[in-house]
């Protein structure tokens, strides 16, 4: 069964800001970007840098370590040198309440 739960409010968010969140121990990015909000697992898949602290841009979150985006729909990096994807999870607006699910999606 999938479960959302309740991580910050989207007045809270702002856009292209990520906001490190923690869910069940979980550390994850909630980012407002073009006009939705996406949850993406907040350790780069290359080494143990928060994705938060980089930019977004094109629905993209750049490690600010070695530059690889990743995609904030599939998790999927476009460049090196990360090669594995970062889990994305699905999210759910309820007025102004952010939910997430642990439930990977991809
Ligand atoms: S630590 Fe993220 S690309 Fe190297």
């Amino acid at each position: 069964m999938t479960t959302f739960v309740r991580v910050c409010g989207l007045s809270e968010l702002e856009e292209d800001t990520p906001k490190r969140v923690e869910l069940d121990g979980t550390p994850v990015s909630v980012v407002k970007t073009e006009g939705e909000v996406f949850a993406i697992h907040d350790i780069c898949s290359h080494a143990n840098v928060s994705l938060s602290e980089g930019e977004v841009e094109d629905c993209q979150i750049e490690c600010w370590l070695h530059g690889s985006s990743f995609d904030l729909r599939t998790g999927k990096p476009s460049g090196l040198p990360a090669t594995r994807p970062v889990p994305v999870y699905p999210v759910k607006i309820e007025g102004d309440d952010v939910l997430v699910s642990l439930t990977q999606e991809s």
